[in-house]
């Protein structure tokens, strides 16, 4: 196969990376996917260090072995505490990327910027990925983080739409660090699964950067820029999970618009 035609991989613990496999298939529909979700070791963002860099080790493994030209770590957790361990293993097999730089990116750049929230796991925000990122670039703005632990698991047990859910949102977004926010960055891939439940809490008034379509746009970029865009084949995905759990494919399928079939596969 061509390189070009190679497909893209990417992980996450579970469904959220999803939400940026949805964002690529519309930014890049010819570029075909294979998708991993560790179920079997989620969440990772209450996980050590140790532990991220180990799990995603062995994913990178796998999908070198699938052949993926690309490896995007759509996970916040293990972008934050696994991408230089990732970058090195992988070395030249593939080109390695992160959901966290292009946010940070976007952000240095948008001068309108200037109170940012930034809500994710504990390992996403314990790092301070996002806020030394940031202020390295824009010393002038206002950073507040705050780990939102419970929403990955409430997500993942399909949670969303109801008074538990709404609780648990009002509960962390009523907290004092994201009072005089003007933006929150949803530093997690699972959080745009409850993007409107945020807007609605904040009336409308705090702009909410999800992190999918800015992913999605820079991974564009990055493919045309090393000439590896797959501009001929007709894409193809393929989904596969460590732990098999029915609500995974009810909402792969809310998510990613179509019906996928699971694999399960151990790593
Ligand atoms: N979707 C993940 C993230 O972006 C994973 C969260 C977790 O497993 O705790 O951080």
């Amino acid at each position: 196969m061509n390189k070009t035609q190679a497909p893209i991989g990417l992980f996450d613990s579970g469904v959220g990376g999803l939400t940026v496999a949805a964002a690529i298939k519309q930014v890049l529909p010819n570029e075909s996917m294979i998708y991993f979700g560790d179920t079997a070791h989620l969440p990772y963002g209450d996980k050590s260090k140790e532990t991220i860099v180990q799990y995603s080790l062995n994913i990178a493994q796998f999908l070198l072995n699938k052949g993926c030209k690309i490896i995007l770590i759509a996970c916040n957790s293990a972008s934050a505490n696994a991408f230089e361990e990732v970058r090195t293993f992988v070395g030249e097999r593939a080109v390695v990327l992160n959901v966290i730089d292009p946010v940070v990116e976007y952000v240095g750049n948008e001068p309108s910027l200037k109170n940012i929230g930034v809500i994710g796991t504990k390992a996403t925000i314990n790092s301070g990925s996002y806020s030394n990122g940031i202020q390295s670039l824009r010393p002038d703005v206002n950073v507040s983080s705050l780990a939102t632990p419970l929403f990955v698991p409430m997500i993942e047990e399909g949670f969303i739409f109801d008074d538990i859910s709404n609780g648990i949102i009002r509960s962390y977004l009523s907290r004092p660090e994201l009072k005089e926010v003007d933006s929150l960055i949803l530093a997690c891939t699972h959080y745009p699964i409850i993007m409107n439940q945020i807007h609605r809490f904040f009336n409308f008034r705090v702009n909410i950067i999800d992190s999918a379509q800015i992913v999605a746009e820079r991974l564009k970029f990055i493919l045309s820029e090393k000439q590896l865009l797959n501009t001929s084949a007709k894409a193809s995905h393929q989904f596969f999970v460590s732990d098999h759990t029915d609500y995974f494919e009810i909402i792969a399928k809310m998510f990613f618009g179509e019906k996928i079939v699971l694999q399960r596969t151990s790593i």
